[in-house]
């Protein structure tokens, strides 16, 4: 996940630095029981309750298989499928760095789980968030052109001192949005469809707001990175997320 800080300072290295082996085998059998405890879990939490590329993302890339995935076979699957893959790396990276992955269809993932005793309580998006929540979109051939877009946007806002636009674009549709499934609001972003007690909250609580997407609304929106969202953004569909999101020019987004 992005923070809302965005420096212009960033430092000069490759995002290649950032990365990690994965270590599968370093995981021991309590992280690999963890994983199937949380999977199963929001599996049944979800429900329909999240767009359907996003279960079909779960079946397409075997993530029900038990245990932590391992990155290689994932990435087996997912980068002829789309061009993404997955690295280690040993948590959050600077935002530079996270936009100059993305805009190579690198997606990164902790190389760590939540302990038994953290099942909900998170101070680093682990392995958990980043494969469960993020994954399955980027099978979506859309919504992972997106994706590779938003990293090309956030590398020039950065380059600008205007970062925080396209932090906002991409928390407020790659992390917490909502979309419009026929006429049902449905889970898109991967921090809700991640977490056990936001996912329900965002769908169904009386006490935050929601209104209708537009990429113009979502970067003129601040966000918060350490408590549930006072405000989601719901879009008509997966598709005009997409469609939006796309149609922004580096330009555009630094006008706005
Ligand atoms: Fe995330």
């Amino acid at each position: 996940m992005l923070q809302e800080t965005i420096t212009r300072d960033q430092p000069a290295r490759s995002w290649a630095d950032y990365v990690v082996p994965q270590c599968w085998e370093c995981f021991a059998g309590d992280d690999h029981a963890v994983w199937d405890l949380l999977f199963a879990r929001q599996v049944e939490l979800l429900g329909s309750r999240v767009v359907a590329p996003f279960l079909d993302g779960i079946d397409l890339l075997r993530l029900s298989h038990p245990g932590v995935p391992e990155l290689s076979e994932l990435n087996a699957i997912l980068t002829p499928r789309t061009g993404w893959s997955t690295v280690a790396v040993t948590g959050l990276v600077p935002d530079a760095t996270f936009f100059a992955m993305l805009a190579e269809r690198v997606f990164p993932v902790g190389n760590f789980i939540r302990t038994r005793e953290q099942l909900d309580y998170l101070e680093a998006p682990d392995c958990f968030h980043d494969l469960f929540g993020h994954i399955p979109m980027l099978a979506h051939h859309d919504f992972a052109e997106m994706a590779q877009h938003i990293g090309e946007l956030g590398q020039a806002a950065i380059a600008a001192g205007q970062g925080h636009k396209a932090a906002r674009l991409y928390w407020h549709s790659v992390e917490f949005s909502l979309a419009l499934e026929s006429t049902e609001a449905k889970i898109l972003g991967a921090g809700l469809a991640s977490s056990f007690g936001e996912s329900h909250f965002s769908l169904e609580s009386e006490a935050v707001e929601r209104l209708p997407f537009s990429v113009e609304r979502a970067v003129a929106t601040p966000y918060k990175h350490d408590a549930f969202q006072p405000l989601y953004l719901v879009s008509q569909s997966v598709e005009q997320t997409v469609a939006e999101v796309l149609a922004l020019t580096p330009a555009t987004l630094l006008a706005l």
